[in-house]
Order: structure tokens, then sequence, then C-alpha cells
């Protein structure tokens, strides 16, 4: 797609999140953007297609075999599917009933149990039971007046020594930002060490297609509850 339509196509979406956010409706457009699109992935701004690249590089040097993995706000499903190929037991979420339906019919023979589901609302059984936790572009993609219940939500479903990847774009200050999707910052991140989270690694990323946007996959190891 051309730069000029995608920008058309992000300005859209954000005054669709902005119009739900006036409702006091965080997630409410999800849906809406996945049903209108019609199952035609160029209308979604962050479809992919295909497993993001910080995913499949960090891949290249571990066995994730039989691991417990969770994909959060799964969207089309790419890298859940990457995931389970690799040889993990994958469950992957979305709020937007329409993503999830979308996965089933795009990966139709899929090892993948895909549900939908709210991450601030998940049951309790889930907690502190993952050996692998996939979240991409979530975070950013709620306002940063609810982050705190999303950070913590995703920390308390992670194993004691399991592993966390946040991929994500960041932000230099803890002044609030413009969004969607609005940048998560080091304050921010840090409220995962409350759950016993440490930073192992910070491998910065740049999207081909916006080089001045300044991303990162963060991989966390959980060392206690
Ligand atoms: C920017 S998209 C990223 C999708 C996918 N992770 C990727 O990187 O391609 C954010 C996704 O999070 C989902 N989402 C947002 N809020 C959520 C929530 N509270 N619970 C579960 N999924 C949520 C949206 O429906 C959407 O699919």
């Amino acid at each position: 797609m051309n730069e000029e339509k995608l920008n058309k196509l992000r300005q859209k979406v954000q005054d669709l999140a902005l119009e739900y956010q006036k409702k006091d409706d965080f997630t409410g457009w999800f849906e809406k953007v996945y049903s209108d699109a019609l199952e035609h992935p160029q209308e979604i701004p962050w479809a992919k297609m295909q497993p993001h690249t910080c995913l499949e590089n960090w891949l290249k040097t571990k066995n994730i075999s039989n691991k417990k993995a969770l994909v959060i706000g799964c969207g089309l499903g790419d890298d859940s599917e990457f995931l389970a190929k690799k040889g993990a037991n994958v469950t992957a979420f979305d709020i937007a009933p329409s993503s999830i339906e979308w996965c089933k019919k795009r990966f139709n023979d899929s090892s993948v149990n895909y549900l939908v589901a709210d991450l601030l609302k998940l049951d309790d059984s889930w907690k502190n039971s993952f050996d692998l936790i996939f979240e991409s572009r979530t975070i950013q993609a709620l306002p940063t007046s609810i982050r705190r219940e999303v950070i913590e939500a995703i920390a308390t479903l992670l194993k004691p020594k399991g592993t966390l990847l946040v991929v994500t774009r960041l932000r230099d200050t803890e002044d609030t930002p413009d969004g969607p999707p609005w940048p998560v910052s080091d304050g921010e991140l840090s409220q995962f060490h409350e759950y016993g989270y440490e930073e192992i690694t910070r491998i910065p990323y740049s999207d081909p297609n916006n080089l001045s946007i300044k991303q990162a996959l963060i991989e966390y190891q959980r060392k206690r509850l």
C-alpha cells in the first residue's frame, strides 16, 4: 500500500478510536475496524499478514517446543501460527470477534486455540500459568489512562521463570502522548518489576515504512511472583 493511502487509513482509524473514547469505550472500535474491513486486510492499518520480524528473529535461537504460549490481542493470527509452527501449544485471544472468526477461516486446520476474550476480564485460572507470552502492539493500542490495568493484566499471566515478549512503540518522556497508538514510556514499563519481572534484552526495531518511529522488542523474565 502506498504511504498516502496508509496515512489516510491510519487517520480514519484514529478518528474512530477517539470517537469511541469520548464515550469511555476504549476497545469497541477494534471490532468495527475488523468487521468493516470485510476480510480485506489492506483496510486494517496494522495487518502484516506475516509474523512480526522481531518475533522471527528472536525465535532463531530459541527452542519453544511444548511451551504453553499465549498471544494477547492476536489480530489476524500470523504471530500465533508462527509460534505454533515452532512447536508451542498456543492460545491466542482478541477482544474483536471478527478478528477471531477471520483467524479461524485463514488457518482452518490450525492447532492454535483461538478465543474471543478481553484482556481486562480474563478468568483467574489463567493467572501465573503461561511459559511464554507474546504481546505485539496491544499495550500501545490502549490509552495511557488505563495503562496500569493493562500492564497488571498482562504481568499476572506468566509463570515464574516464564518469558514475556513485548513489541511496542516507545516514547522518551513521561508526558501524555497523542494517539492511538500511545507509545509506552520507561516509567510505565517499570510496573512489570512490581510483578517480579526483569528486563533481559531490548532489541530496537525500525519499521521499513516509518524509520522515525522508535520501537523495540523487549524480553522479560519473571523471576518471582
Ligand atoms: C494494533 S492491533 C495489533 C494486532 C496484533 N497483535 C499485531 O501486532 O498484528 C491491537 C489488537 O489488540 C486487540 N485488543 C485491544 N484491546 C484488547 C483487549 N482488551 N483484550 C484483547 N484484545 C484486545 C485489538 O482487537 C487488536 O487486534
